[in-house]
């Protein structure tokens, strides 16, 4: 009894000090622009801080309010953010003679993502002598957040500052192809669909060889034009040799990415691979703004959101196209609030539309009043609307969004519309269909089961976080995958033996039968030549 008491107590204890463990030093590298990548993380940053923890968070968003113990280095000035930066009119120009020839979703693929290579660059050049950065990486820390999108410049300088910490490679997204090969999982292009492709994991021999050729473009894409340059970039600022970046990636200790299945479709992980999807939803009231809640209670039919996010820029809108909107939507019995940066400080009302700069999108998706989402298919929107089980058309324009225009349509959480096709008629129908009572009705189930987890996703990243500060490398995440090459990984090398053998078997097995069949033939010939004589 008394030393099962013991032992209890020492457990106690134990489980005390791992639990209230001394504050961790947390360091935070996010080099892209983009805003809304910022808002995945921002949340999981500040609840560190709030634990007690010590988060030092290197971006370009710095932030208006931040907790005790959190510092910003502030990366603006660098380069230009990202939003409202994309004029519409640049998806008007659809190349007529791949879409006959039936390549051009491979074509969007393989070049819609070179922006992203002279943004990483462009930044890349500039960190390299950014003094802030510099005297944060002087600095100790216990664990790094490095975001895992376009660049490893931050790796790089990591190692050239002698930052020898357990990495935590974050992702506002879904799996990068070059994110999987540093972390081991496996991207298998025959069921694992590209995160730019409009394919879901049921593909056709055809899209198997569309979605195998894209996989491994992206990766040697990533290799060539990112990595190597900012590996050179590094190496040529401080005039030394560094191990290769995609050396330094491979040692990501752990990943986040902001998926999760019952959305963004079953994949394979690992144990250091989690998923916490939805890790950035905040119901906090902001409030919403009293020219936008009038309209809310004048609208006895409900309402439809739409907006097409904070990266595109709605009012470049081609003015045809503008026009088919308005008409469609003018047919609706419900009203419209459409985010339209061009519009009046207190909206511009045009008949059941209300066009306004800027809208609560959370907030208002939660209202009872709003019915049905129409937006671009970022991550975040949808996020925010399978978390409110509301219906959704997505009209993709590029990055992961027609990937989620495609799983938005297979788990049955609206449609996919193609912008570049849009006409009145099939815009008007498109939208009836995501608000008839069995799209509502599915969405809301759902939403039930994308809500349904073992942990709260924000919950699930701190534990984490908290885990590798604690155990860093000691705990065994490090996937022998991870340091195959192809040949070995996809077991060339074994089935190329097996083959051989195969092969060699099927010689040696003739060549005996053939021994015995010729002996067996002089035995039988001598015995007839015996019988006949
Ligand atoms: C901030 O850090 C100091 C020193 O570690 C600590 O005493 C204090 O409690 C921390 N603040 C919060 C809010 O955790
Ligand atoms: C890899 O990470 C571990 C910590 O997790 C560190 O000790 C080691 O030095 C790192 N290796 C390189 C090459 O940076
Ligand atoms: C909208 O309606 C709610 C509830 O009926 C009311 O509290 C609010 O003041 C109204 N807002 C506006 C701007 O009319």
């Amino acid at each position: 009894m008394r030393a099962h008491y013991a032992i209890f107590s020492v457990v106690t204890v134990l489980f005390a000090l791992v639990n209230n463990a001394s504050p961790a030093r947390i360091l935070g590298l996010f080099p892209h622009t983009g805003k809304s990548h910022q808002m995945v993380f921002e949340p999981l940053l500040q609840k560190l801080a709030e634990r007690g923890h010590h988060v030092t968070v290197v971006s370009f968003f710095p932030l208006k309010n931040r907790p005790e113990n959190y510092t910003d280095v502030s990366l603006e000035g660098i380069a230009t953010l990202g939003v409202e930066t994309i004029d519409l009119g640049f998806f008007e120009n659809t190349n007529v003679i791949a879409k006959r020839l039936g390549i051009d979703r491979i074509l969007r693929q393989a070049f819609d993502i070179d922006p992203l290579a002279d943004m990483a660059v462009d930044v890349c050049s500039k960190l390299v002598s950014w003094p802030p950065l510099a005297e944060a990486l002087r600095k100790d820390y216990d664990v790094a957040l490095v975001e895992t999108f376009n660049s490893d410049c931050m790796l790089g300088l990591m190692h050239v500052y002698g930052k020898r910490v357990p990495i935590i490679g974050m992702l506002s997204s879904g799996l990068m192809h070059w994110s999987a090969d540093r972390i081991g999982v496996t991207d298998n292009p025959a069921y694992v669909p590209s995160i730019a492709s409009e394919l879901t994991s049921k593909m056709t021999f055809l899209e198997r060889l569309e979605n195998t050729f894209v996989t491994y473009y992206l990766k040697i894409w990533y290799r060539y034009k990112v990595q190597m340059k900012e590996q050179e970039i590094i190496e040529r600022h401080f005039g030394r040799k560094i191990p290769d970046l995609n050396d330094l990636a491979r040692n990501t200790t752990m990943m986040m990415a902001n998926v999760f299945h019952s959305l963004n479709g079953p994949k394979p992980l690992l144990p250091g691979l989690i998923e916490v999807g939805g890790m950035h939803l905040n119901p906090k009231n902001g409030g919403i703004p009293p020219h936008i809640e009038r309209f809310l209670n004048e609208s006895d039919h409900g309402v439809v959101l739409f907006s097409f996010g904070s990266l595109l820029k709605t009012s470049t809108m081609p003015e045809h196209k503008e026009k088919t909107i308005m008409k469609a939507l003018s047919r609706l019995k419900q009203n419209v609030i459409w985010k339209y940066e061009d519009s009046a400080e207190e909206g511009t009302r045009i008949g059941n539309v209300l066009k306004v700069r800027w809208l609560p999108q959370y907030e208002l998706l939660r209202h009872k009043k709003v019915l049905a989402f129409i937006g671009h298919g970022g991550i975040l929107g949808m996020t925010e609307v399978i978390s409110v089980g509301k219906p959704m058309l997505v009209v993709p324009f590029f990055g992961d969004q027609p990937n989620n225009g495609a799983m938005a349509e297979q788990v049955g959480l609206g449609l996919s519309y193609s912008y570049q096709d849009l006409t009145e008629d099939s815009f008007y129908e498109a939208i009836k269909t995501v608000l008839s009572a069995e799209m509502r009705l599915s969405a809301r189930r759902v939403s039930k089961i994308w809500q349904d987890r073992d942990m709260k996703p924000l919950d699930k990243a701190v534990y984490w976080v908290e885990r590798v500060a604690r155990w860093g490398h000691h705990d065994p995440l490090h996937s022998a995958s991870r340091d195959l090459n192809i040949i070995q990984i996809s077991l060339l090398d074994v089935a190329a033996t097996f083959i051989l053998g195969i092969i060699l078997l099927i010689f040696v097995t003739k060549m005996l039968l053939s021994f015995v069949l010729r002996i067996v033939k002089v035995n039988f010939n001598s015995k007839v030549k015996d019988k006949l004589q």
